[in-house]
């Protein structure tokens, strides 16, 4: 066994995004494409001698050839140990909790989140820092600048690790352990909720289905939700993760987890619906022929967060990304604490989170989260909900519908324009640029524009500024369009139009929200001009 310097070039395209290096498997497979991305990472970080790593994936399609590279690239940097999820497999919420645990520097996390996986699908890569939450800009950007400037990589030239064996073994120096992959995460779920009540809410009777989506999060809802809480077994449904999620697309939301909707639509449907994506950090919850919008969850976990135990001592401040609901924002107000708008992206909640600033963070994406780890956690919501309905004996639409008259209801939905062409998408995202000033207080009929911008953020801790990071319409009663373009698709551009409206009056928080919507979908399309730019006369995914 030794350590191999190999030559290689700079290959183009290597910067990470929202979330990580993002592209489709056959990319990956290139020669060197992996491996130049992992030196890069390790000559961003410098030494790293003696330091501990944490690797795991979400068991799509390429995982296991992908950590076996990883495992000898850090073998040959001096590692001291690297913890591998047992089979290669870690949720990405597993990963940050396993980091943060056993204090290691940091975590690469193998995944590409909730985007289709198999031979012809996505694949990702992500470096997670020792805090267990994804890098900031600053480390992602000379990641990517380290890539442009490659000449050679390190690796050793061990045979393959036994991934399904748990226990230690070495390549080079380095101590290999492979980890049971439920075992600290269910670890710290029980130290946060009332597993007590929730046993006894199954004891009673209370029906559940979880949709796993064949993706990583079957084998720990599986444990934690029919093992440790006794939720009769075939409550995990989906629960088997496969390499390709079943040609499905493992994304939590009503239109790709049709399956579950129309489980919880039947007259028969069970008390309570949740699903979670590839990678297990996101959420949906839904109830008897009703579905949460996540703005709305979050707003509701965030009003009622004392009933677990892990949140007793109240929320020091809520996060939401900027085109999330302003939902969570009239809980903080009520609750007399801070409230943080941030850019899209998980990353852009470490830092307040780090500092103490907020508890509960949420996107509108369907990701929901807390200070007990560093990335947004799909199951963590759903046992979240599992203890607000122990606690209460009320229904998911009860628990809702009463959120909404006392807090008042932020109508919402996003449209998405997939895989659009992206220099028409670029050109409509400049073309609106160009007419912010115009907008500032224009006559749009039902509703007078406050004010029009390009999201810039400003992050109260560490006082970097992140610019251009959507285009936000607010009126003068609160109701907002926003404008961006994703940053996580892998082909062409994703145009994503944000919908909110705040309706205060209770006798009219039932409509149907696209009905509810109507008025501002139309402004969207007029001020954007979005077919004329797409070519679409319509959005491909509406949630
Ligand atoms: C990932 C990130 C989230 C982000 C979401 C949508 O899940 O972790 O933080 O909200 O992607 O990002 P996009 O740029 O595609 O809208
Ligand atoms: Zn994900």
């Amino acid at each position: 066994m030794s350590i191999q310097t190999i030559t290689t070039q700079p290959i183009s395209g290597q910067r990470p995004g929202t979330s990580g290096l993002r592209k489709k498997v056959t990319v990956f497979q290139q020669a060197h494409y992996l491996e130049n991305f992992v030196q890069s990472v390790f000559d961003t970080l410098g030494d790293v001698a003696g330091k501990t790593l944490v690797v795991g994936g979400d068991g799509r399609y390429h995982n296991r050839e992908a950590i076996q590279v990883i495992l000898r690239m850090a073998a040959a940097h001096g590692y001291a140990k690297v913890l591998v999820g047992q089979g290669g497999v870690l949720s990405t919420p597993a990963v940050s909790c396993v980091i943060r645990k056993h204090g290691a520097a940091g975590g690469i996390v193998l995944s590409a989140s909730h985007n289709p996986g198999g031979p012809d699908g996505d694949f990702g890569i992500k470096y997670n820092i020792a805090n267990g939450g994804p890098a900031p800009e600053s480390i992602t950007e000379a990641i990517y600048a380290r890539t442009e400037a490659l000449t050679e990589y390190r690796i050793s030239d061990a045979a393959a690790v036994d991934l399904n064996l748990l226990g230690t073994s070495t390549i080079e120096q380095t101590e290999i352990v492979v980890i049971d992959s439920v075992a600290d995460y269910a670890e710290l779920m029980q130290e946060l909720f009332d597993f007590d009540a929730i046993r006894k809410l199954f004891g009673g009777g209370f029906r559940m289905c979880f949709d796993g989506m064949s993706a990583v999060s079957g084998p720990y809802a599986k444990a934690i939700i029919e093992g440790m809480l006794g939720a009769p077994s075939g409550t995990v449904i989906n629960g088997e993760p496969l390499e390709d999620f079943g040609g499905l697309h493992p994304d939590p939301n009503p239109v790709n987890a049709a399956q579950l909707i129309e489980i919880m639509a039947a007259d028969d449907a069970p008390d309570f619906g949740a699903a979670s994506d590839g990678d297990g950090d996101r959420n949906m919850i839904v109830g008897r022929k009703f579905d949460v919008t996540p703005s709305d969850s979050l707003a509701v976990l965030a009003a009622n967060a004392t009933v677990a135990p892990g949140y007793r001592a109240g929320l020091k401040g809520i996060a939401r990304s900027m085109p999330t609901s302003q939902a969570s924002d009239r809980v903080a107000a009520a609750l007399g604490i801070p409230s943080f708008e941030t850019p899209t992206g998980w990353k852009f909640f470490g830092n307040l989170l780090d500092a103490g600033q907020a508890t509960l963070c949420g996107e509108e994406s369907y990701g929901t989260g807390s200070d007990h780890i560093r990335e947004k956690d799909g199951l963590w919501a759903v046992l979240f909900w599992l203890n607000l309905l122990a606690a209460t004996g009320k229904s998911v639409q009860e628990l809702v519908g009463e959120h909404w008259a006392r807090f008042g209801r932020n109508y919402y939905s996003r449209h998405d324009y997939e895989a659009v062409e992206t220099k028409g998408a670029n050109e409509l995202m400049d073309s609106l640029r160009i007419k912010l000033a115009t907008l500032q207080g224009a006559d749009l009929g039902a509703y007078v524009v406050d004010f029009a911008d390009d999201f810039e953020y400003t992050d109260p801790i560490d006082g970097s500024v992140s610019k251009k990071q959507g285009i936000r319409i607010v009126m003068t009663n609160g109701s907002r369009i926003v404008f961006r373009l994703s940053g996580t698709g892998t082909e062409g551009a994703t145009l994503r139009v944000y919908l909110e409206r705040y309706e205060a009056d209770p006798e009219l928080h039932h409509l149907p929200t696209q009905q509810a919507l109507s008025a501002l979908i139309l402004i969207a399309e007029q001020v954007a001009g979005i077919e004329g730019w797409t070519g679409r006369a319509r959005p491909t995914v509406t949630t």
